[in-house]
């Protein structure tokens, strides 16, 4: 039997919308183990918790101050480890963040290297450098807008690729190197079965910090020859963690969260002494059309397979527009999303279901500016809107705000319009999109043909996806805008669900997908 990181299907906890134990609005780690049997009813493998750590909160966690307790927001570290205890109970896996990239400007060896001189041991943990005369350093952005570059009272500048509260480690720094490793060790040892690597492309930059030049972005997946993303060193960084990972019994596993735009170099992260998987956001960012599609499962499943990596599979996570919106809004974009999660179900690999998919969940474009956190949203004077129609609670039950999310109002408010997608308005209803994942996840474990194996594509009409994966499974979808058979060599073989119903004869309607089986 292969690792069970080859081909779980992991969902993705964004702990402050999840559920909220104690009514402060925010929720909790509490609120997370309350909520555990939905989790393993909902049939997925693992959980992966957004950061949770004592924090300011200047980009919702992931501006760490202490990176081995919990946010008295979250919970408590007896929490955390109760929480663990009960998952494994309940057969599910838990990946934690990790944020290695920065801190947060409160983190105590940040602080110290305020109060110590340029050119002290506490500021070379960090990338204090002078300016160019009244300048910064270089012309390095923030990938949250505006510079990336904040200066310190006695005229030095540091860096900080995201908000100025995240100032970024100095990766050659050996203490740097020491503290993740025992940061890992200290989770690992507590029985947590991986992590997710925030900013994994980030950790290494041109040691000349030479100027971005034209047409190199800090935002958006990075492209070769880019001084701060995706260079060759920081893949020494991941050599060293997989051997602290292999040192642990039971599969602890490495999901890296890397934007690089060519799959081949997302390939590089994920040979066999590095990390064990990433997020696929070359499928992510595919829009919703059969060719792109195609191209985007073909490129991936070569660059994975030359490694002898497992592809992976995500449509939505906290930092992306809901691909219910994505792909149109409305009910053009929930019936994609529908078809969209028995594509993504059905491919090789592994997939990644963030909490709220599973109902159905628009993106909330109408959240009041005085509401918003994310700090895009002030970085970039409005001009983003940011990220936080990604992240508004969940709709647990009920009729009216919160909808079972807490006692308390909630920290972002809900559309009206959630009322019809709370998960006990959705349970018991076969049409709804829970029971969708539901089923879908159920066959999945069911069925041999759906772990590991590979797929075969079958011959169809421009705008149809089909393909077959042994033994006897068959999986299409019609992306296009007119009904469409399914291909010849599907025809003998059982209906085993699909998105939304079919024609009489058989024919996919437009934007629907279909699993069958021999
Ligand atoms: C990653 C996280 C994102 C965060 C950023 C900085 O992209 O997913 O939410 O803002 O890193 O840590």
């Amino acid at each position: 039997m292969s690792p069970w990181w080859r081909h779980a299907v992991i969902y993705q906890v964004y702990v402050r919308s999840f559920a909220d134990s104690d009514g402060d609005g925010i929720g909790d780690l509490a609120g997370v183990r309350s909520r555990l049997p939905y989790l393993r009813d909902l049939g997925v493998d693992a959980l992966w918790l957004n950061p949770f750590y004592p924090s300011p909160q200047a980009d919702a966690g992931y501006d760490v101050a202490d990176y081995r307790d919990v946010d008295p927001r979250f919970g408590t570290l007896a929490e955390a480890e109760a929480l663990i205890a009960d998952a494994h109970a309940y057969g599910l896996r838990l990946i934690f963040d990790l944020v290695p990239n920065h801190t947060s400007d409160e983190h105590p060896w940040f602080r110290a290297a305020l109060a110590a001189p340029p050119g002290s041991r506490e500021r070379a943990r960090y990338l204090f450098r002078d300016g160019r005369g009244s300048l910064p350093p270089n012309n390095w952005a923030s990938a949250f807008g505006g510079r990336a570059w904040s200066q310190v009272a006695d005229g030095q500048w540091y860096l900080h690729l995201f908000a100025p509260q995240q100032p970024d480690l100095d990766w050659t720094n050996d203490e740097v190197r020491a503290e993740f490793r025992s940061i890992l060790r200290f989770w690992f040892d507590r029985g947590v079965d991986g992590f997710r690597i925030d900013v994994a492309h980030g950790l290494a930059k041109d040691p000349a910090m030479t100027d971005l030049g034209a047409g190199q972005a800090t935002s958006g997946p990075a492209v070769e020859g880019h001084p701060h993303w995706d260079l060759d060193e920081v893949h020494d960084v991941y050599r060293d963690w997989r051997r602290i990972s292999d040192g642990y019994p039971g599969d602890r596993t490495f999901v890296g969260e890397v934007w690089v735009a060519d799959p081949a170099r997302l390939a590089r992260y994920l040979r066999p002494d590095e990390l064990h998987t990433a997020f696929n956001f070359t499928f992510l960012l595919a829009p919703w059309n059969a060719k792109a599609l195609r191209e985007a499962i073909d490129e991936s499943i070569r660059a994975m397979t030359a490694v002898g990596a497992p592809a992976t599979w995500v449509l939505s996570n906290h930092d992306v527009v809901r691909h219910v919106t994505r792909y149109g809004g409305g009910a053009t974009g929930a019936r994609r999303a529908r078809a969209a999660a028995l594509l993504m179900l059905s491919l090789p690999g592994g997939a990644y279901v963030y909490q709220g998919e599973e109902l159905g969940l628009p993106e909330v474009t109408d959240l009041p500016a005085e509401l918003r956190q994310d700090p895009t949203f002030f970085r970039t004077q409005g001009a983003d809107p940011g990220r936080d129609g990604c992240r508004v609670p969940l709709p647990w039950s009920g009729t009216a705000p919160p909808y079972g999310f807490g006692p308390g109002k909630a920290w972002l408010p809900q559309p009206p319009s959630w009322s019809e997608l709370t998960v006990d308005r959705q349970t018991g209803d076969p049409a709804s999109m829970v029971s969708l994942y539901r089923e879908a996840l159920r066959h999945r474990a069911a069925l041999p043909a759906l772990t590991e194996g590979p797929m075969t594509w079958l011959p169809t009409a421009a705008d149809v996806l089909a393909f077959e994966r042994a033994p006897g499974f068959f999986c299409v979808v019609n992306a296009g805008e007119h009904p469409a058979a399914p291909p010849a060599a599907v025809r003998g073989a059982r209906l085993l669900l699909a998105s939304d119903p079919l024609g009489s004869d058989g024919t996919l309607p437009p934007d629907t997908a279909a699993w069958y089986l021999e």
